[in-house]
């Protein structure tokens, strides 16, 4: 505890999940003291601050968004916002990503954000250190440089950690990709150099080979055969550009196909399952390809290259573990992971997490015992398990991200989402499933606590795909 009595908690990352916790942390400054954020980069918005440039900023460190020229959101503004802060009434329901980073700027104005932000600060470690009367006997040494120069480090004392650091883009470790690069690109992964300057250092080859993290827009890829593998959010929205440039798509994935009207000159095929000595592709169904370009839309790995290694979180398979309401290890509860879970709404996903978490910190919600929340997050996994889920996909949390934010919010004792949130954000979704090619052009009204509507492009109005629930 600081000398005022007041508990000091670091946020590392001024993303949107950061910039949430400085803001419910400085709501209550009765119990907190101001929080410090650290972030790396010199702006706050993480994934929405757009670099027109791949593979390192000019100081050499990585960029870390993988935002694209022309993305728009795919979850409406009436519920990809944070609660407690609408997006602009102007604005139409899917707004370009330009807007999204206007209004984490907003929010960080609103609530008085930018002075409690160290730009330009990376964390490199943060390790737990036993403290009589600190809050569970623990506290938190987190050491921070510029992120290049690591001989110049600052070491601050903390009660409490929130790791809010976003994704990172994979390695590309794939046995795929090893045999594309022992093809056509055989220093890639000595020199660590991103795929698509290797194409460049490489240009007499026959193959380009990139991660949907490095791609920015379409143009590049005109006319182009692709094989662009992974058919998630990424891999369809970008589908969906290079159609518009007519490349010719081949969409390989292991998903059941899709059975939606595919963008001209998109077709589906399986995974691809090997890769010949001179480059062909081969897919499950015994087809093969050449493509001039072979994409990888496969998603992203989370990493925490901080964390003592004694704090005992693993990554694996895209499993985070063991962490209790995927959030707190249960051997260090005042360590806290925010925003891991996938295929959520992520705004106001943080606004329940970081609720909860202060309500663990102030006292109002108090935490089962360390083999209590150890035998939870057993049980919680082999549940899942149970019904089949394979590890990879554990932290998606899909239509039960509702129930997860309610429990939260009834364990923390705070208001749970309006009641249209749920509904309308798994309408979108139906909506999309339906009609990936314009589900975009939608605009929906929110009427009150409850109920919605929603117009197409010609401002019909539409009927609602989904029944809203009874109040349980
Ligand atoms: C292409 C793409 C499109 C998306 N579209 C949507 C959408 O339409 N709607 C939606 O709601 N969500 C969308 N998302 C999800 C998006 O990731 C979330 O909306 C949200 O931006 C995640 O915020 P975050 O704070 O968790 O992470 P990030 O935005 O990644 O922010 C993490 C921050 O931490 C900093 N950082 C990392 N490591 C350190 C360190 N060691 N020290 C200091 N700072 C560090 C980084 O510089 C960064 O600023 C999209 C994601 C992607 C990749
Ligand atoms: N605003 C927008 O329109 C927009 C656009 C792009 C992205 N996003 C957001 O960005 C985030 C990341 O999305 P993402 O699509 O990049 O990642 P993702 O959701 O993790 O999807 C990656 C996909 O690739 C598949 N995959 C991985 N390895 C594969 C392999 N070897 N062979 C075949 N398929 C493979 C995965 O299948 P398995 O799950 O079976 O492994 C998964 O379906 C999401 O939050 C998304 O909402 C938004
Ligand atoms: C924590 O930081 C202090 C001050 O820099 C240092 O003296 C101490 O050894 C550190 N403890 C641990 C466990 O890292
Ligand atoms: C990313 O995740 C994939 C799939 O789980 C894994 O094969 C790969 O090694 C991971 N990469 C890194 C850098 O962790
Ligand atoms: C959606 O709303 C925006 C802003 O109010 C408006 O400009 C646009 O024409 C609307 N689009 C549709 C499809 O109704």
């Amino acid at each position: 505890m600081s000398s005022l009595g007041k508990l000091r908690v670091a946020v590392i990352g001024a993303g949107a999940a950061g910039l949430c916790a400085a803001r419910h942390l400085l709501s209550r400054p009765d119990t907190f003291a101001p929080p410090v954020v650290y972030e790396l980069t010199k702006y706050i918005g993480g994934t929405w601050v757009y670099e027109e440039k791949v593979g390192s900023y000019d100081n050499g460190l990585p960029i870390h968004s993988s935002m694209y020229r022309d993305l728009r959101t795919n979850i409406p503004k009436e519920v990809m916002s944070f609660p407690d802060f609408p997006f602009a009434k102007h604005l139409p329901s899917f707004v370009h990503h330009t807007e999204v980073r206007k209004y984490l700027e907003q929010y960080c104005d609103h609530f008085r954000l930018w002075d409690h932000i160290q730009f330009g600060t990376s964390v490199a470690s943060v390790s737990p250190v036993d403290v009589k009367g600190g809050w569970n006997g623990l506290a938190w040494n987190v050491t921070t440089d510029n992120g290049v120069d690591h001989s110049k480090s600052t070491t601050e004392r903390f009660d409490a950690v929130m790791v809010c650091n976003g994704v990172n883009r994979s390695k590309l470790t794939t046995k795929y990709l090893c045999a594309w690069q022992q093809n056509t690109f055989e220093n890639c992964l000595d020199l660590q150099i991103p795929v698509a300057t290797c194409y460049q250092l490489n240009s007499q080859s026959k193959g380009m080979l990139m991660h949907s993290h490095d791609y920015r827009s379409a143009e590049p890829l005109a006319g182009k055969s692709v094989v662009l593998l992974g058919a998630g959010l990424s891999g369809l929205d970008i589908c969906m550009e290079l159609s518009n440039v007519d490349a010719k798509v081949i969409l390989s994935h292991g998903q059941r196909p899709l059975t939606c009207p595919l963008p001209p000159g998109v077709q589906q095929a399986p995974p691809v399952t090997s890769v010949l000595d001179d480059g062909t592709l081969e897919f499950k169904n015994g087809e093969r390809a050449q493509p001039e370009v072979f994409l990888f839309c496969t998603g992203y790995n989370f990493t925490f290259p901080f964390l003592d290694k004694k704090v005992g979180v693993n990554v694996q398979e895209h499993l985070v573990w063991p962490l209790y309401k995927f959030l707190i290890p249960p051997a260090y509860p005042s360590l806290f992971i925010v925003g891991i879970c996938r295929a959520i709404c992520p705004f106001p996903h943080f606004h329940v997490q970081t609720k909860f978490i202060l309500s663990v910190l102030d006292g109002s919600f108090r935490l089962p015992s360390r083999e209590d929340m150890e035998k939870d997050v057993e049980l919680d996994i082999a549940a899942r398990r149970a019904r089949g889920i394979a590890t990879r996909h554990i932290l998606k949390l899909d239509s039960e991200q509702w129930a997860y934010n309610d429990e939260l919010a009834r364990l923390g004792g705070f208001k749970p989402l309006p009641r249209y949130w749920s509904n309308l954000y798994e309408s979108n979704k139906v909506f999309r499933a339906r009609d990936m090619l314009n589900y975009k052009t939608h605009n929906y009204t929110v009427l009150d606590n409850m109920e919605w509507k929603v117009h197409d492009l010609h401002g019909q109005e539409l009927q609602k795909p989904l029944a809203v629930k009874k109040q349980m």
